[in-house]
């Protein structure tokens, strides 16, 4: 495949294609009033909150914020990647996808790259493991572990031999080939400027993102050496936080998923699937993070944490509990699994199969976690007892968003305490003052935030509306102004200007990939923008015009107020670059 596809063909083919058509022939649609409605393909519903605009090209869902363009649908849905996505919508559309090899940014092909250089690692070890001379070793392993050819097919594990040049002499041919082995961690620089390979004689566990690109190994000794695994570094294609085992492999075994378990090991999520559990991940040795966590509730609204029955796994599963409360809204759920001491997923499913471990008698809600947690040393028959449960309870009630969850909770607590609910609301909303950070933020509403909050405004102007930017003649004027956001609203501008036709759709995808996707995406599904924003003309001029007027109130500030020897060195340099712009 070569180089990067251009814009212009993305926008060409955004605009020749409906997403109407696109998402109805997966997901029925209805169409009510300006949109076109469905349960949402991204989480359980029973009423129906996904709603597509056609007008915008954009669908989003009130109930999890899932949201995105025909090419995101098809990313998420169908878990196609960017390119595939492209493709399948061109063919659609009778259209060839050109490839503009020149415009490819230096970036983008290193870490294409790199992605390939991982692919022929891979390849290796997978070759490694079926004609190298030692790997009857790796296969008595399996064979002792009970772990059949097909998950060992489905997952793709390998074999890294023992010998500490392996994959230089594979690969490494070149300066250029080294430098690329180091770079994805697959080989050590040693103290003599020599090259070995990292994982020697181990199992391998290729670990692949959402795209299904390997961009990380595991390796497993295969007897009880230390340490028992050893893991890819952070690389420019591997961030640990990000990525969860299995994942790829959940996506390509299961059309829906009602809920995903997230175990600690690689041989956990591997023996869950042999015994035909695959909505089954790990992440990889760490705790789940809020971004695993989106991760996953995009995919499904119940998550099930299953860690192993030591101390440890205690409190991996205390840690999870607090990085989910702040994303439980819109019946979200999180439950965990507390295995017996000295079982892990992996010998719980040998040793009772499938169905024990998929019981829901299985299942601890997280409210009952949060409060026998919580509980488990204080006396609550006394007075002081119940008190101290409610002092211990509020700031982990504080984190979960207004949600009917939240009421639950919050009445359940009182039921425990005999503390009346109106009360610990009341010792909430007091919790949430008196945190400093909120009275910071309160203070802080100063002219520069006012202007940010402006200029935010007017791209979620643009991009309901796009029309408005034709009307904007001041760019100039617009460009000098020195707050964040400016330089953005002015290439925004710009873009639309060229593209009198875009729509939302083809905003946000002339900047996926970006800083800027992810708060593009946010500002465009924001509930009560996406209902209809509705703002005229005169309107976005006059508040643009605000910006200008309000940014040369600033300058004759300077200028009359102030002789330049009364100023900072700072204000200085201001004023000699507004005298500059103003000049021009
Ligand atoms: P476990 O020790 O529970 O691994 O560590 P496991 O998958 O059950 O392995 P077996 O059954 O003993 O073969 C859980 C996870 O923690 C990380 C790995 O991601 C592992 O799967 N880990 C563990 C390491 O990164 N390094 C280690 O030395 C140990
Ligand atoms: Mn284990």
């Amino acid at each position: 495949m070569a180089g990067k596809i251009p814009q212009d063909f993305i926008n060409e083919l955004l605009s020749r294609i409906d997403i109407i058509n696109i998402i109805d022939a997966y997901v029925p649609l209805k169409k009510t009033g300006r949109n076109h409605k469905a349960c949402c393909p991204f989480h359980d519903e029973k009423t129906p909150s996904f709603s597509v605009n056609q007008e915008k090209q954009f669908y989003y869902c009130f109930g999890c914020n899932a949201n995105g363009t025909a090419i995101t649908f098809l990313m998420e849905h169908l878990h196609m990647g960017f390119i595939e996505a492209i493709e399948d919508l061109a063919a659609r559309a009778g259209m060839e996808v050109p490839r503009d090899a020149g415009n490819t940014s230096d970036a983008n092909i290193q870490s294409k790259k790199l992605y390939e250089l991982m692919e022929l690692v891979n390849n290796f070890y997978l070759e490694q493991l079926e004609n190298n001379k030692n790997s009857k070793t790796v296969h008595k392993y399996l064979h002792e572990r009970n772990i059949n050819k097909e998950v060992v097919t489905e997952f793709q594990l390998g074999y890294a031999p023992p010998g500490w040049d392996n994959i230089v002499s594979e690969l490494g041919k070149s300066d250029e080939s080294i430098k690329n082995l180091l770079s994805i961690g697959v080989i050590i620089e040693n103290d003599r400027g020599g090259y070995y390979d990292r994982f020697r004689d181990r199992l391998i566990f290729p670990i692949r993102d959402q795209r299904n690109r390997v961009i990380g190994f595991g390796g497993r000794v295969l007897d009880d050496g230390v340490p028992k695994y050893l893991n890819s570094p952070e690389t420019p294609i591997f961030q640990k936080g990000r990525e969860l085992y299995g994942l790829s492999q959940a996506r390509k075994a299961l059309k829906n998923f009602n809920e995903i378990y997230i175990v600690e090991g690689y041989m956990d999520v591997i023996a869950l699937a042999q015994y035909g559990i695959k909505n089954v991940v790990a992440c990889l040795g760490t705790a789940a993070t809020a971004e695993h966590l989106e991760k996953m509730f995009r995919i499904t609204n119940k998550l099930v944490f299953c860690f192993d029955g030591d101390t440890a796994g205690k409190k991996a599963a205390w840690r999870a509990l607090e990085n989910s409360l702040t994303l439980l809204r819109n019946g979200r759920q999180v439950h965990f699994i507390f295995l017996p001491d000295n079982e892990d997923p992996d010998s719980f499913v040998r040793e009772n199969g499938k169905e024990s471990f998929l019981s829901t008698k299985m299942l601890v809600p997280l409210s009952e976690f949060l409060f026998n947690s919580i509980s488990q040393k204080i006396n609550l028959e006394i007075l002081e007892g119940r008190s101290e449960m409610i002092n211990k309870t509020l700031p982990y009630l504080n984190k979960l968003p207004p949600d009917p969850y939240k009421d639950i909770i919050v009445k359940e607590l009182s039921k425990i305490t005999s503390y009346e609910i109106n009360d610990i609301k009341n010792q909430l909303s007091k919790a949430i003052d008196l945190n400093p950070k909120t009275i910071n933020k309160k203070n802080s509403n100063t002219k520069q935030e006012k202007g940010i909050e402006k200029i935010r405004w007017l791209i979620r102007c643009l991009l309901h509306q796009p029309k408005l930017a034709l009307n904007v003649n001041v760019t100039n004027s617009l460009s000098s102004i020195e707050s964040p956001g400016i330089v953005f609203l002015c290439e925004m501008i710009g873009f639309i200007k060229k593209n009198p036709d875009i729509t939302l759709a083809g905003i946000l995808e002339n900047w996926r990939d970006t800083k800027f996707q992810k708060r593009l995406f946010e500002l465009a599904s924001d509930e009560n923008e996406f209902k209809e924003i509705g703002v005229t003309e005169e309107v976005f001029v006059d508040a643009i015009n605000g910006l200008i007027v309000g940014n040369e109130k600033k300058f004759e500030t300077f200028k009359t107020k102030k002789s330049p020897v009364e100023l900072t060195e700072k204000e200085r340099e201001k004023y000699r670059e507004m005298q500059k712009t103003s000049e021009n």
